[in-house]
């Protein structure tokens, strides 16, 4: 059975999924939920679910993230992970914690990979008069939002779309995507999963 630790920032949504997902024949089991955000509303979901929790808040580290690292290090060390899932943790890792933990941990994006790698995604997804856009699954390198690609789900971007519609339709879909990617990675399996929406899920 793999260890599997999720990394959240905020509300936790695609965590959630994860967490809910990991049971019976999953190959995985959630072991902690860890935020950089004491804040996190995903903390008390995770604590509700039964999943130990933990906060390293990189504020008191400045900007020394080799020591922010080194705690996150400490902290998941404890509870020996052999995945770790980035769900919505909005810090960047450095080389270094990359490499230790290279193979084993994966990330969601909100764009279809290699585009629109870092923030605002969406906005740019719809300036750019893109017709399709979506979110993927890839094992995290050193390469920021740059890594082999495991996972994507694609969806219509509509002409009266705001970033936040589209925001919406593309969340729907990380939270089929991730829990079908983590399954998949934890079996050993690495063929990345396509996904387009599915026939009868509104377009909203
Ligand atoms: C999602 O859009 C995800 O793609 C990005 O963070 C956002 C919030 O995720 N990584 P969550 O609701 O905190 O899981």
């Amino acid at each position: 059975m793999k260890r599997c630790a999720v990394l959240i920032s905020g509300g936790g949504s695609n965590m959630l999924t994860l967490v809910r997902d990991m049971t019976g024949d999953h190959p995985a089991r959630p072991v902690l939920v860890l935020s950089n955000n004491p804040d996190a509303g995903g903390l008390e979901k995770a604590a509700s679910l039964g999943v130990p929790t933990a906060v390293v808040d990189h504020r008191p580290f400045g900007k020394d993230r080799e020591a922010f690292e080194n705690k996150l290090n400490e902290v998941l060390e404890a509870t020996k992970p052999d995945i770790i899932c980035l769900a919505g943790f909005m810090r960047v890792l450095t080389p270094v914690f990359v490499n230790r933990w290279s193979g084993r941990i994966l990330n969601i994006h909100p764009s279809l990979l290699p585009k629109y790698p870092g923030l605002a995604t969406h906005k740019r997804a719809i300036e750019a008069g893109d017709t399709e856009a979506g979110c993927t699954v890839h094992e995290v390198t050193d390469v920021l939002d740059g890594g082999p690609v495991i996972g994507q789900a694609k969806v219509p971007v509509l002409s009266d779309d705001t970033p936040e519609s589209l925001a919406a339709r593309v969340l729907t879909q990380e939270h089929r995507l991730y829990p079908m990617v983590l399954r998949r990675f934890a079996a050993g399996e690495r063929a990345p999963v396509v996904l387009s929406m599915d026939a009868e899920s509104p377009i909203n």
